[in-house]
């Protein structure tokens, strides 16, 4: 298994251009399900996670073709709607096909999802929004098989959370239902409006995503159309929080900082300098940046997924700082590493309590989910000596050749194979 060596307390220069939003990208891939006319994306991001969603997709003998720096995936041929095992296992949005599938197929069995590093992730509101839609399910040998007699027929569906994942698979199977759909409490990650845009070109009647309330009129069939994927907000925020740590000025373009606001406000309190244009943010040295207190929300609220990413750098902040994690039942795993590298960091219950200005040391660390990854990788850059971090193969789920990207940025990290 890859590892990855950095040196830490490096300079970081110049700029990054933000790829394609890896939790656009999947279910906008996934979306091509739904009609047999084919859908053609461009910036889509170069990563593992990709990599298995494409596979999943040639499974069901989608046919994918790269033309340029597109991709044309053609589900005019779709033969199979059973998602193996070794697929499913790999990547939990593999269970955004089960509404496609449905709704195009009438029927699909696919593998239940198993649980990962940051909880059991269950897909409970996934089935009931499905089933208020018409599908009956039933669950065998490690199966969830669904199907419905006639046609999907739109209904009011109450979501008990804002779950992203069954937010998209409802609204998905909702587009071929008959009639209207209503989702209430929908998630309004940014991520969904990509996907809203994405399936009204294709035909789709899908009103109000990035709000609560999303209303859909389900149409017969959806037609060809060409999609390029919004910028990823995560892996931008990364790398502001890294050049907040390394206190240098870093410039990451090609992202809307509205996708950041929540983010970017909580850094600018705590003393970070930021210039905010139309496309870019610019991160400028500051002289010192401070503690604060926090909880991750669902959408506009603090993600989660730059909960690891901001607790390093509170790690080596001036002051106190707390995290409440309030979407994951088991998102501190990277909490025991960042120890390791010389954080002092406690947990109780769902809150994490970190000390700061602590002088962090390089040494073995192992990465576990791909947020934790991350994580590690900014504490290395900043810590005394070197950092081995194991297992990357986390980290290369949701970061394009970040190695290569920090080493022509200055920043001395190498990966050994
Ligand atoms: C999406 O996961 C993202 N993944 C996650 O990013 C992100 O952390 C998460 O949304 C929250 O923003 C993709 O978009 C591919 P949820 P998803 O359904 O859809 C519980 C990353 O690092 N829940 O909003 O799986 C669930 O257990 C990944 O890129 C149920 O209880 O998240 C969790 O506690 C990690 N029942 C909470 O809701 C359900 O049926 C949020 O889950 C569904 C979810």
């Amino acid at each position: 298994m890859d590892k990855l060596k950095i040196t830490g307390k490096t300079a970081l220069h110049g700029s990054i251009n933000i790829p394609g939003a890896k939790n656009a990208a999947l279910p906008i891939m996934v979306a091509s399900l739904l009609s047999e006319n084919g859908l053609l994306l461009k910036n889509l991001p170069v990563l593992q996670d990709i990599s298995t969603m494409k596979l999943l997709l040639e499974s069901f003998r989608i046919k994918i073709k790269h033309i340029n720096s597109q991709t044309f995936f053609n589900s005019s041929n779709i033969k199979n709607h059973i998602a193996n095992y070794d697929l499913v296992r790999k990547m939990r949005a593999s269970i955004l096909v089960l509404g496609p599938l449905i709704a195009r197929f009438k029927r699909a069995k696919i593998s239940l999802p198993g649980g990962c590093a940051i909880g059991t992730r269950p897909i409970d509101i996934h089935l009931t929004g499905l089933e208020k839609l018409g599908v009956t399910f039933s669950t065998e040998n490690g199966f969830i098989f669904g199907e419905v007699k006639k046609n999907l027929v739109g209904a009011i569906i109450n979501l008990s959370f804002p779950s992203v994942g069954a937010t998209e698979n409802i609204m998905m199977a909702a587009s071929l239902a008959e009639g209207k759909t209503i989702i209430t409490n929908a998630a309004r990650e940014p991520e969904i409006e990509d996907l809203a845009k994405c399936l009204n070109n294709m035909g789709a009647k899908i009103a109000g995503a990035g709000t609560a309330q999303m209303r859909i009129e389900g149409v017969k069939s959806l037609i060809k159309t060409d999609h390029s994927i919004i910028s990823d907000r995560i892996v931008a925020g990364t790398y502001v929080i890294a050049a907040i740590m390394l206190n240098n000025k870093f410039k990451i373009s090609n992202i809307d900082p509205k996708l950041l606001s929540t983010p970017l406000k909580v850094l600018q309190n705590m003393g970070a300098k930021l210039d905010i244009g139309n496309d870019y943010i610019t991160v400028l040295p500051s002289n010192t940046i401070k503690g604060t207190t926090l909880e991750t929300k669902p959408y506009p609220g603090f993600p989660t997924d730059l909960q690891a990413q901001i607790m390093a750098l509170m790690s080596i902040a001036k002051g106190q700082s707390q995290i409440k994690e309030k979407i994951f039942e088991n998102r501190f795993m990277h909490v025991s590493e960042l120890n390791r590298l010389g954080a002092n960091i406690t947990i109780k219950n769902d809150t994490a309590y970190i000390e700061g200005e602590q002088k962090l040391k390089g040494a073995q660390v192992m990465a576990s989910d791909l947020r934790a990854s991350v994580s590690l990788v900014l504490a290395g850059l900043c810590a005394e000596g070197e950092t081995t971090i194991n297992r990357v193969y986390h980290l290369d789920r949701g970061y394009e050749k970040i190695e290569e990207i920090l080493g022509k940025c200055g920043c001395k990290i190498t990966r050994i194979k």
